[in-house]
């Protein structure tokens, strides 16, 4: 990563106008994926800037896929699996647990060794959640440290073997550890069946399912796989439903704001936030344009409201909007109190500290706890904070800061890298709008 950079909010901005966000890192990463499987020319237009992205592509360079990056296409000849070939060095995911996990499904059934680095907070994120499901299937992967304590981190170390489908009881309901069991399930004899303890996102699904892969939904909760290829395919990746939602906040929260988010996924697992924010009395309109590759894209419109608070069960499909949910919260009159939030804690920070201590710095009480995170409503003051190297409390403490008359600074600004680097160029574009 850079050195460490500071974006300076003056702050109280309404927000006016109409933004087009970048590609949804999910799908992007799905893309990639079934770009370098399907055998063919795939072209990807929009896909995600974000160096987690990056990360996904250049492990498929590594793996002698043929990538070519212009301007504002991406083109992906892919031969099949089976031509993918050893990596000559560690591949490094970066901060992507999504790169990891997703590529540890995949490289299981490869006839080749391999190994899967991150940085430091990627390093210390669980994995035995997907290693013990992939060992199921008869793979040979192991993390570094102590399993029996949950404590398996990366590095991973993988070696090639012949999968067995079968069925697998996932103990964490979670979008990236069911992709993983995909790609191994594509390449296991048999068939791989895939249960959850709750609904996780199913953009893997939704695209494999529309490049022809053998690939059913039974329900929300369980998945099946059997041995198959994809066809080739264009996509242009719509806006990312995460990231659009700093933007839905930020202009609930700042007085005079009315903004446009066009093209974004409209993918119903995604839009809770939109569901949480209308509870608080938010005014948010949500169209749909159509589809494309099995995913509903449109636009969302949203003005300025005040807020009261409410209360909400987390769950896989809204855990990345929570950081900006808070920000919501915190203007909202009352005390919002957000249950089954543990997973926060093994995300890119622990959310729930970082949540806690940066919120703190503007006057914003809230009390963590466990397995979730009360935050009282009220009225927040500029101040200087950090993002903790992570680009989703970087983006929540801006879109506060935004509506708070005053200088604010954030620290560790340059992680938003990781999913959005132009997003203070948008936010103060949309700010300078009459
Ligand atoms: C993702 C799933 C979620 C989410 C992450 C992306 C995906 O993680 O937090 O940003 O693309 O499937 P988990 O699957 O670990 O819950």
């Amino acid at each position: 990563m850079t050195a460490s950079r500071e974006f300076v909010v003056v702050g109280a901005r309404p927000l006016r106008g109409r933004v087009r966000i970048p590609g949804d890192k999910g799908i992007s990463h799905r893309a990639l994926i079934a770009a370098a499987l399907a055998d063919g020319v795939s072209t990807i237009t929009h896909l995600g800037p974000g160096d987690d992205v990056v990360r996904t592509r250049d492990a498929f360079v590594a793996l002698g896929v043929d990538v070519k990056v212009e301007a504002d296409a991406l083109t992906v000849t892919g031969r099949g699996i089976d031509a993918m070939k050893a990596p000559a060095s560690d591949i490094d995911c970066g901060n992507s647990g999504t790169t990891m996990r997703m590529l540890a499904g995949l490289l299981v059934g490869r006839p080749f060794p391999s190994v899967l680095t991150g940085d430091a907070s990627l390093s210390q994120r669980p994995m035995q959640r997907v290693i013990a499901p992939l060992r199921a299937l008869g793979a040979g992967i192991d993390g570094s440290g102590d399993p029996s304590r949950d404590g398996s981190v990366a590095p991973l170390s993988i070696r090639g073997e012949s999968l067995v489908g079968t069925r697998v009881e996932l103990e964490v309901a979670s979008g990236q550890v069911k992709t993983a069991l995909v790609l191994a399930g594509l390449q296991a004899s048999g068939t791989t069946e895939i249960v959850e303890p709750a609904a996780s996102r199913d953009h893997t699904e939704r695209l494999f399912t529309a490049l022809g892969a053998p690939i059913e939904r039974i329900d929300d909760r369980t998945t099946r796989v059997s041995v198959g290829t994809l066809r080739p395919f264009t996509i242009d990746v719509p806006g990312d439903p995460s990231s659009a939602a700093f933007f839905v906040v930020a202009a609930t929260v700042t007085p005079g704001s009315e903004l446009l988010i066009e093209d974004v996924l409209l993918n119903p697992g995604r839009l809770a936030f939109v569901d949480v924010l209308r509870a608080m009395g938010a005014d948010i309109s949500v169209v749909s344009h159509g589809e494309h590759l099995g995913e509903p894209v449109g636009s969302i419109g949203v003005r300025a409201a005040g807020l009261h608070a409410t209360s909400f069960e987390c769950s896989e499909p809204i855990i990345d909007e929570v950081p900006a949910l808070a920000v919501a919260a915190a203007f909202a009159n009352g005390s919002t109190e957000i249950t089954n939030a543990g997973e926060l804690r093994v995300k890119e920070s622990n959310r729930i500290a970082t949540i806690e201590q940066e919120l703190a710095k503007f006057g914003v009480v809230v009390d963590a706890a466990a397995d979730g995170l009360v935050v009282h409503g009220g009225h927040p003051h500029a101040a200087t904070c950090t993002s903790h190297g992570d680009h989703r409390i970087a983006m929540a403490t801006a879109v506060l800061a935004n509506a708070l008359a005053g200088e604010s600074r954030i620290q560790e600004w340059e992680s938003v890298a990781v999913s959005y680097p132009e997003f203070a160029q948008d936010l103060d574009r949309l700010a300078a709008a009459k």
